[in-house]
């Protein structure tokens, strides 16, 4: 079973990336009429907002006004239009402030995520670089660490003291180890991607936020490189993942800016990845939190039931939208 599990994995996800290989870089072409500035170079922060957002719209840009808010407010030094000031709105911007804002509206043009254009995202209390074609964490990865935070609180009940070691499969640019290591003093992660932009990103997101001491990144794929996965981060308490999970026919209807993220986003083939990580987890740790898609948990489950003896599908977990998205499994024998 374990042969074929993996043989199969293999197949699957990497016919994926090649399937949707072509999409990956169609926000990295140039701009598509670009707005010129205006002809006596004199424009307020609150006009440059009204115009891009204006021109945002023209192009079919998904949310023009926050784009336009976003990239202004990050030119003027701040994360939000709320946090600039009211008077500095109407100033009439630098010569360098304005030559930003249009090198930076232009990038937005092309589709590229906001993200990727002001290169930062705040998730929980952190703020992170923000890389291309690295996966932009999602609000709903913010539950998941809710989720995993309270979980381990009610294990662990008040107590402090004892340490826990995690793994994060597909950490992407860090979100979820940083958000963890931040919160729990006593937490060391493990952290693999198969991406190195994503392990570099990972690394530079935990230097900046001083957490890269109780971190270890590794460049590894979770299908291929089972056995260095279990001598490097042998053994934990738990393991976390929000894998590729975008089904192929949900492809069709995406907005360009999503598919540009294509694999290292959430492409794949999901209950046969879930497999792979199930299986590793007999090995590993007691407890697995994963964040999937609607449809998915029933799958995981039946597939848990068939061909995982040693765990159990504990709950599904909703997001704030109702949706079942969180997968709490554990290893039979444990008690919490
Ligand atoms: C949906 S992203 C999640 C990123 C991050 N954890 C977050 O929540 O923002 C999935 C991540 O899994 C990684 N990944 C995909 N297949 C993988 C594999 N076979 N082995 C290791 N990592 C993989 C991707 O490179 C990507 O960074």
């Amino acid at each position: 079973i374990m042969f074929k599990t993996i043989w199969f994995l293999n197949r699957l996800i990497h016919s994926g990336v090649s399937k949707h290989r072509s999409v990956v870089r169609l926000w990295s072409n140039a701009a598509d009429g670009a707005v010129a500035p205006p002809a006596d170079c004199r424009i307020t922060a609150e006009q440059a907002i009204r115009l891009w957002a204006q021109h945002f719209t023209l192009h079919g840009i998904s949310e023009p006004l926050l784009s336009s808010q976003y990239i202004i407010s990050h030119v003027l030094g701040e994360k939000t239009l709320e946090c600039v000031q009211r008077k500095r709105l109407r100033d009439t911007l630098t010569d360098r402030e304005r030559e930003r804002v249009w090198e930076l509206g232009s990038k937005r043009l092309t589709r590229m995520p906001v993200q990727y254009v002001i290169e930062e995202w705040d998730f929980r209390d952190l703020n992170l670089k923000m890389r291309p074609p690295v996966f932009i964490p999602r609000p709903e990865t913010e539950e998941l660490v809710n989720l995993v935070l309270e979980d381990l609180r009610l294990i662990r009940g008040e107590s402090h003291t004892t340490d826990l070691r995690c793994l994060e499969v597909g950490c992407g640019s860090g979100a979820i180890s940083l958000s963890l290591l931040r919160s729990i003093p006593q937490l060391r992660v493990f952290a693999l991607d198969q991406s190195q932009t994503a392990v570099c990103l990972t690394m530079e997101n935990a230097n900046r936020l001083g957490l890269q001491d109780r971190l270890d990144v590794h460049l590894l794929d979770v299908i291929k490189d089972a056995d260095a996965i279990l001598s490097k981060c042998n053994p934990v308490d738990f393991l976390i993942s929000n894998p590729p999970y975008l089904l192929s026919q949900d492809m069709e209807t995406l907005q360009t800016e999503i598919l540009g993220l294509d694999l290292l986003g959430k492409t794949s083939s999901p209950p046969n990845l879930f497999l792979s990580y199930a299986f590793k987890c007999l090995c590993l740790p007691r407890r697995v939190y994963l964040e999937v898609a609607p449809c998915h948990p029933p799958i995981i489950q039946q597939l848990i039931e068939e061909m995982m003896p040693g765990l159990l599908y504990l709950e599904t977990r909703c997001d704030l939208t109702n949706r079942p998205r969180f997968c709490i499994l554990q290893k039979k024998g444990e008690d919490g």
